[in-house]
């Protein structure tokens, strides 16, 4: 037996990317800077001063990325509307070329059987909206679901399946704690006040999904980690629950209708700006639970470090992606099947996996990268083994389709199936892209 037969025959086959880490075109027809913009141009935020002004020119090359998503055999594919082309300034306006592009790209896709998985905020948040306040503001919720509306009215009679919010905890704990995103905000009362108005603005945005869209399926897209106490000392395990709490529970728990969890609510000492009906709206029943894996974290206690006092210790397994992360690929399947027995979910995508490694474009133009192979191989094993064991895994998209900008990392983190040549935006698909296609295609033959 073929060890990805236990995925479901309809199971649905994609790659995802994100607007600013591919589209470029930062300020064409009326697109107005966000705050990845602001960050990236702000010396020293970005990893050889790269920023996503051009990245993978996506905004005008996208009907040769389509055809290359296609001709892997993708049934989906996973992109993100950028919030500054559509609702770019404070004036609450909609910018009616930005929204075309969308519109554009999702005939696109239905033109080439690609059925659309669009995500309504990839972290661009319009750098007008940061400076009324951003996240730690209620009123961005508000505007975000205002923007939301626009979006399901205009594409709604085409697209399904949406997605609301990518990784909340990357804008919260990594954009406004630790301050290595943007905004670039070091503030805990920040950080707490940005995840609850995320969180809020997903539930207001699911219910203008939901007035606009019959027969709509949403979802929500968290990055998790399994945690492992560094050691069985009391105080490396009370370390690992905090963690947990921080990175797994945080995310889950309010959106899964059992509230936000008091230990961390304890532990952050900081006030939630819950007003009456907010719990409710954030944890309106949801279609799917989208999941983002790519690593484990170990964890040891620090108590002089920053709340939530913890640190991540180097896992035991040598591998390494180019990003310094360890492979892990059990932990894909232990997630799923904590999404299954413990939250109950009943219906999950894999929404990001993938890794980053040193390419290099061989003499004759091929892209050998075997390890990226060998980690797309074994956590597709790792999903096909949780679904064996219960986990309802609807689909998987592999992270990324093309290399693009990578946040913080620039342009020298390579994640994409296809090598963009950033200086000639010529495409090429790698072998792992080959052997994802072939994966695809054999899946199918046997469904
Ligand atoms: C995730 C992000 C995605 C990409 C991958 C590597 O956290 O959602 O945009 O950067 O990591």
């Amino acid at each position: 037996m073929n060890h990805l037969d236990a995925l479901p025959a309809n199971f649905r086959w994609g790659a995802a990317t994100a607007a600013y880490q591919i589209e470029g075109a930062a300020s064409t027809d009326g697109r107005a800077p966000s705050i990845w913009d602001t960050f990236s141009h702000t010396p020293g935020k970005v990893a050889g001063g790269d920023t996503g002004d051009v990245a993978c020119d996506h905004y005008h090359r996208w009907p040769q990325d389509l055809d290359l998503a296609a001709s892997l055999g993708l049934d989906a594919y996973r992109f993100s509307i950028a919030w500054p082309r559509v609702v770019p300034l404070a004036d609450g306006k909609v910018n009616a070329a930005g929204l075309d592009f969308y519109d554009r790209l999702v005939d696109g896709m239905l033109e080439r059987g690609l059925t659309p998985f669009p995500t309504l905020y990839h972290w661009d948040l319009p750098q007008a909206q940061q400076d009324r306040g951003g996240w730690p503001e209620r009123a961005t919720a508000e505007r975000f679901a205002e923007y939301a509306a626009v979006v399901a009215e205009r594409l709604g009679d085409r697209v399904r399946d949406w997605c609301t919010l990518n990784e909340p905890l990357c804008s919260s704990w990594i954009g406004h704690l630790e301050g290595t995103m943007a905004p670039g905000v070091t503030d805990l009362t920040a950080a707490v006040r940005t995840s609850y108005h995320l969180h809020l603005g997903h539930g207001l945005a699911v219910q203008a999904l939901r007035a606009a869209v019959p027969g709509a399926r949403i979802g929500i897209v968290n990055n998790l980690s399994t945690i492992e106490p560094a050691s069985r000392s009391d105080a490396d395990l009370a370390a690992a629950l905090r963690a947990d709490g921080h990175i797994n529970r945080w995310w889950l728990d309010p959106v899964l209708g059992r509230g936000y969890p008091q230990d961390m609510l304890d532990l952050y000492g900081v006030e939630l700006p819950v007003r009456d009906g907010d719990l409710e709206l954030i944890s309106a029943p949801l279609d799917w639970i989208g999941l983002n894996y790519y690593f484990r974290q170990i964890v040891a206690d620090d108590p002089t470090g920053p709340a939530p006092h913890f640190r991540q210790v180097p896992g035991p397994n040598p591998e390494r992606t180019a990003m310094d992360w360890e492979v892990h690929a059990p932990g894909i399947e232990e997630l799923l099947l904590r999404l299954t027995e413990e939250y109950g979910v009943r219906e999950i995508y894999v929404t990001e996996n993938g890794s980053a490694y040193r390419d290099t474009v061989t003499a004759d133009g091929r892209v050998d990268d075997p390890e990226r192979t060998a980690y797309l191989e074994s956590h597709l094993a790792a999903c096909a083994r949780a679904v064996a064991k219960g986990a309802p895994l609807a689909g998987y998209f592999a992270w990324s389709l093309l290399d693009n900008f990578e946040w913080a990392y620039g342009y020298d983190k390579r994640f994409g199936l296809i090598h963009v040549d950033y200086d000639t935006q010529v495409r090429t698909l790698k072998s792992s892209g080959e052997r994802y296609a072939q994966l695809i295609a054999a899946h199918r033959a046997r469904a």
